[in-house]
């Protein structure tokens, strides 16, 4: 049974939040007149002499304790004596670690997102190095139209921006108290419910009791979070695994950043990308598991949500690795511009240039613009050679529309440089979408 029923050895993570929950309830239990001062001044003594315990040899582990609230409460009386007991009054442990997790998450939500805010300025800084450096677009994995590296860099800015956004989300809402539901119905004592919420940092105390104890939307809210950016951090990592293959050769990674193989002494494997790829699986997963943890729940609170926290610190931590982890590489990587401006060249990446030119410059409906470059891209795969590549003789026999002013548009360097509508992918609109994000960052 003690087995089962311990948590210590996963809430004692809490100590700190429930050392401060337990000093904004005694002091409003002494403000309110409910319990004498001299006891409070005698517990809050004790529970200074707690933390330094604590700080310095860390939070002992009895399993017959359960908890980390019983643990405190248990060495509180060793160390003040009985009036230790009047701690408790008006308080129970379901809504003592109703506070003590959301206190926790709050913060959590905090440090989160400067790491994704870290990430945010890597990113900004290698798309402003590149804005002007070309890339090949893909859609299905082929060669579509040119893009600048930038551009797409500036793509994972604006995941990491509604990331953000979603971990603000959660922390807004999760700024009320739930200190002083009491076990599930509230309490007789006359408590002072904004005094505990304003003490501990919270906008308001939360408006229902039942709801109070038995709520864990906050973790919820912090999981769903944490797995949407999980799961762009994979992409990312997916991306950098791609191009940092021999055939891509779009990127290499540094030593710091990449491993060997114990037999091939030429590898430089992306461990760390694969391993943020395969960590994301676990920010998935902490969603899930917690989602069915509480799905079948009646009110109030049920044994079952002391299982909530582990999967929501292992997520935290996970995630804090491999926001770290996506920094470092992507602070380190070499692109390699040759590689990626070949590549955009390749498949025929101007055809949609050249019809886009038959409609402005011709006059040509697009979808007998698409026909005619559909047969162009046919004549140079015959011939061997690119769009460019074609002679003039062999672009008008295609469609005499077709006249030498096209040149202007189907080089890569023409394509990107044109692409200057809202969002779009030119070097002029890169520069000015990193000036836009560092203004939202500041
Ligand atoms: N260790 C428990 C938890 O984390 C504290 C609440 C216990 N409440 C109770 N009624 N047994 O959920």
């Amino acid at each position: 049974m003690r087995e089962i029923n311990a948590s210590i050895g996963t809430d004692k993570r809490l100590w700190r939040q429930d050392l401060a929950g337990s000093r904004a309830h005694v002091t409003m239990l002494g403000a309110q007149g409910i319990i004498p001062a001299a006891d409070v001044t005698a517990i809050l003594a004790g529970l200074d002499t707690i933390h330094a315990e604590y700080e310095a040899g860390g939070v002992p582990e009895d399993i017959a304790l359960e908890d980390i609230h019983m643990t405190t409460e248990t060495r509180l009386a060793q160390l003040i004596g009985p009036a230790a007991g009047r701690l408790h009054t008006a308080r129970s442990r379901n809504d003592q670690v109703a506070v003590d997790f959301r206190l926790w998450v709050k913060a959590a939500c905090a440090q989160t997102d400067a790491g994704l805010k870290a990430l945010t300025l890597a990113l900004l800084a290698r798309a402003e190095e590149h804005a002007d450096t070309i890339m090949p677009g893909f859609t299905h994995l082929q060669v579509a139209q040119p893009v600048t590296l930038g551009h797409h860099l500036l793509a994972y800015v604006e995941m990491l921006r509604r990331d953000r956004s979603r971990f603000a989300d959660a922390a807004a809402r999760m700024d009320e108290c739930p200190l002083g539901s009491a076990a599930l119905a509230g309490t007789g004592f006359p408590i002072d419910r904004a005094a505990t919420a304003a003490a501990l940092g919270f906008a308001r105390p939360t408006a229902n009791s039942l709801d109070s104890v038995s709520d864990r939307d906050f973790a919820l809210d912090y999981l769903s979070a944490a797995a949407l950016t999980g799961l762009h951090l994979s992409r990312f990592a997916e991306e950098i695994i791609i191009w940092a293959s021999q055939p891509y050769g779009f990127v290499t990674l540094p030593d710091a950043w990449s491993t060997g193989s114990s037999i091939m002494p030429q590898k430089r494997n992306p461990d760390a990308a694969e391993l943020v790829r395969a960590k994301a699986g676990h920010l998935l997963a902490a969603f899930q598991h917690l989602g069915i943890v509480m799905k079948g729940l009646p009110l109030a609170y049920s044994k079952d949500m002391q299982d909530d926290k582990a999967g929501v610190f292992a997520a935290h931590d996970t995630l804090d690795l491999c926001l770290t982890a996506m920094t470092g590489m992507t602070e380190t990587l070499t692109f390699n511009k040759d590689r990626m401006r070949a590549a955009a060249a390749s498949g025929f990446s101007t055809a949609t240039d050249l019809a886009d030119w038959l409609v402005r410059d011709a006059g040509v409906p697009f979808r007998e613009a698409h026909e005619i470059t559909g047969r162009a891209v046919k004549a140079a795969e015959a011939a061997g050679t690119t769009l460019d590549g074609l002679t003039d003789a062999a672009l008008a026999a295609i469609d005499p529309r077709i006249t030498p002013g096209v040149r202007s548009v189907l080089s890569v360097e023409a394509s990107v440089a044109s692409r200057t509508s809202f969002g779009g992918t030119a070097p002029a609109n890169v520069r000015a979408a990193i000036a836009a994000a560092r203004e939202a960052l500041a």
